[in-house]
C-alpha cells in the first residue's frame, strides 16, 4: 500500500561544479512519507526532480559510511536519517567540509583513508612471531571495544576545526591509533607514538567529534588519553611543556605570580568580598586565570562583577587561594598535573563551605560540574550566563541603555555549548539588550566553530593564519558583516581577538564580552 506524503519539504542543496570550480545552489520540494530518509529525498530528486544531482551511497544500511554528508550543518550519514525528525521544513544539504569536492556533494575521500593508513588500522606484531591464539581478559577487551566501531564515514573529520590544518591525523584516525595502544595483542607502541608526532596538540578537544559520530564512540576523550601516554613518557613538544611547567610551578598556566592573582580586582567598588578573609562563602565567582592575568580580560572580569552585582547576587571569590580549574591542563593530557589543582580547589571550596559557584569561563564550569574531584561535592555549578540571564527573565537586572545599530553574532563557547549543552542563556542576555541586533552564524549551537584554543593550544598556537580556526570563524563573521563578535568565555575571546589582528580587521570588526555588553547597557 502507498504511503501518503505527510508534508513538502524544501531541500537547499549546495552542489560543486568541477568545470567552473565553484558551488552552486540547487532547490527542490519533496514530498516527505513517514520513514523517509534524507538518503530516500535524494533519490527522489535524482529519480524525479534532476537526474543529474550526483551523491554518494552503497549500504543503505549505517554500515558501509559511504553516505555521510551535512545536514542541516552537522555532518553525519544519511541513510539511516529521518527527514521528519529534523523537524524542520527547509533541509540544507552540504558536502562534507574539510575533503576536497569532486561533482555535487561527491567529495574524494582519499585524504582521509590516508591518514586512517597512516595509523596502521591493524595489530602490529614482532616479526616472525608464531601463529597461535591471542588471550584477552574481557576487562582489557572492554577498554578498546567501545573505539572499535568506526564506519570511516568521515563524518568527525568534516566536524574537525584542527583538521582545516592538513598536518593534523583527524578524529578518527587518532582515535583508531589509540584503540590499537591499549590493546595487549598490539606490540607497536613505539610506532603509534611517533606516527601522531607533534600534531596531536592541535586538537582542541572541542568534542565536536564525539557529537556527530554514528556510533557513539567519544573520540575527543579518547585523543586525551592518548595524549596522557605521550605525557607519560615525556614526548611532548617544548611549548606544550612550557604550559605544563608553569602550571605545576605557579599553579596557573600562564606562569605569572599567584600572589598577584586578584589585581584584575583592584578599583572595585565596594571591593570584592574574599572568602579567606570572611571565613566562609556560599556562593563563590571563581575567575579564570586568563582573567585574572590578562589586562584585557581582567577588563570582562570586572563586568561581570559588576552585571552579578546589579542582579543582588552576594558573592565572595578564593583570592590568591585560587589555582587553575585545570581544565587545559587535563585535556593536554596532564591528568596528575590536573588532580593536584584539582584537589587544592575542592579541599578549598569545603574550607569555606562553599554550595554554589559562578564561573566565568566555561571551562571551570565544564570541570566543575563533570570531573572528580570537583564532581562528588555536589556543588550548584553556573556559568554567569545563565545567572543573568535569569536576573533578566525575573527582571531584576534590566538593561536600559542601548546600543544603537549593533550588528552582533554570538559565537558559542564549545565548551559552554557541545560539551555543556548551555545554548539559549546567552542569547537570552543579549536580545534583552537594547539596541542590538543578533545575528547567528551559519555554524551555530551545537555545529558551531571552535575558536581554536582549547586543550591549551591558546598558548600554543603556531599554525599559519589559514590553518587556524580562529582566523576562519573570523571570515564567516567578517562575510556576516557583523559589528561584533560576542563571546562568553575568555579563550574565545583571545583566540579571535589575535585573529583578528593577524587579518588586520581591527577596526572593522570588534570580539566583546557579553558581560561587556551587558554592562555597557546597565
Ligand atoms: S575534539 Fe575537536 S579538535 Fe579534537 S579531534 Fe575532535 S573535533 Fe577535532
Ligand atoms: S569515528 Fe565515528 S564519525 Fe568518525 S569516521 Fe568513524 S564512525 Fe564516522
Ligand atoms: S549508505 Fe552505507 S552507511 Fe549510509
Amino acid at each position: 500500500m502507498a504511503v501518503s506524503a505527510v508534508k513538502i519539504v524544501k531541500f537547499i542543496i549546495r552542489r560543486y561544479d568541477p568545470e567552473k570550480k565553484e558551488f552552486f545552489t540547487s532547490t527542490y520540494e519533496v514530498p516527505v512519507r513517514k520513514g523517509m530518509t534524507v538518503l530516500d529525498a535524494l533519490l527522489y530528486i535524482k529519480e524525479n526532480l534532476d537526474e543529474t544531482l550526483t551523491f554518494r551511497y552503497s549500504c543503505r544500511m549505517g554500515i558501509c559510511g559511504s553516505c555521510a554528508l551535512r545536514v542541516n550543518g552537522k555532518s553525519t550519514p544519511i541513510c539511516n536519517l529521518q527527514v521528519l525528525d529534523l523537524g524542520t521544513d527547509t533541509v540544507l544539504i552540504e558536502p562534507l567540509a574539510n575533503l576536497p569536492p569532486i561533482r555535487d556533494l561527491v567529495v574524494d575521500v582519499r585524504p582521509f583513508f590516508e591518514r586512517f593508513k597512516t595509523v596502521r588500522p591493524y595489530l602490529l606484531r614482532p616479526p616472525g612471531e608464531p601463529e597461535e591464539e591471542f588471550r584477552q581478559e574481557p576487562k582489557v577487551f572492554k577498554r578498546y571495544w567501545p573505539l572499535s566501531p568506526c564506519t570511516s564515514c568521515a563524518s568527525c573529520l568534516s566536524a574537525c576545526p584542527a583538521s582545516i590544518d592538513d598536518a593534523f591525523l583527524g578524529p578518527s584516525a587518532l582515535m583508531t591509533n589509540y584503540r590499537f595502544m591499549i590493546d595487549t595483542r598490539d606490540a607497536g607502541l613505539e610506532e603509534r607514538l611517533k606516527v601522531v608526532g607533534d600534531t596531536i596538540w592541535l586538537c582542541t578537544a572541542c568534542s565536536s567529534c564525539t557529537l556527530v559520530c554514528p556510533k557513539e564512540i567519544d573520540i575527543a576523550s579518547a585523543i586525551v588519553e592518548e595524549k596522557s601516554i605521550l605525557v607519560e613518557q615525556g614526548r611532548i613538544a617544548r611549548r606544550i611543556a612550557d604550559v605544563l611547567e608553569n602550571a605545576m610551578i605557579y599553579h596557573n598556566p600562564l606562569g605569572r605570580l599567584q600572589a598577584k592573582r586578584l589585581e584584575w580586582a583592584e578599583g572595585l567598588e565596594p571591593p570584592l568580598k574574599l572568602a579567606p578573609e570572611v571565613g566562609k562563602a556560599d556562593r563563590l565567582l571563581f575567575i579564570c586565570c586568563l582573567q585574572a592575568f590578562e589586562a584585557r580580560h581582567q577588563e570582562v572580569a570586572r563586568a561581570v562583577v559588576r552585571t552579578l552585582r546589579a542582579s543582588g547576587l552576594d558573592f565572595a571569590s578564593l583570592g590568591p587561594e585560587e589555582w587553575c580549574c585545570g581544565d587545559h591542563v587535563l585535556r593536554m593530557g596532564e591528568k596528575g598535573l590536573f588532580e593536584e589543582l584539582a584537589e587544592h580547589n575542592a579541599s578549598a571550596f569545603e574550607k569555606y563551605g562553599v554550595s554554589e559557584v559562578i564561573t566565568v569561563s566555561p571551562h571551570c564550569y565544564y570541570v566543575f560540574k563533570n570531573e572528580e574531584p570537583y564532581r562528588q561535592l555536589g556543588l550548584t555549578v553556573l556559568h554567569y550566563t545563565e545567572v543573568l540571564a535569569e536576573a533578566i527573565g525575573s527582571g531584576k537586572v534590566r538593561p536600559s541603555r542601548a546600543l544603537k545599530g549593533l550588528r552582533v553574532a554570538f559565537h558559542d563557547p564549545c565548551f559552554l555549548g557541545k560539551r555543556s549543552g548551555v545554548y539559549e542563556a546567552p542569547r537570552q542576555v543579549l536580545e534583552a539588550i537594547p539596541g542590538i541586533e543578533l545575528v547567528e552564524f551559519g555554524r551555530n549551537k551545537e555545529n558551531s566553530f571552535c575558536c581554536g584554543g582549547g586543550a591549551g593550544r591558546v598558548w600554543t598556537e603556531e599554525a599559519e593564519p589559514e590553518k587556524r580556526p580562529s582566523v576562519n570563524r573570523l571570515r564567516e563573521a567578517l562575510e556576516l558583516g557583523v559589528d561584533v563578535i560576542a563571546t562568553a568565555c575568555p579563550f574565545c575571546t583571545c583566540m579571535l581577538e589575535d585573529a583578528a589582528k593577524v587579518l588586520d580587521v581591527e577596526e572593522k570588526i570588534a570580539i566583546r564580552d557579553m558581560a561587556e555588553l551587558l554592562a555597557q547597557a546597565l
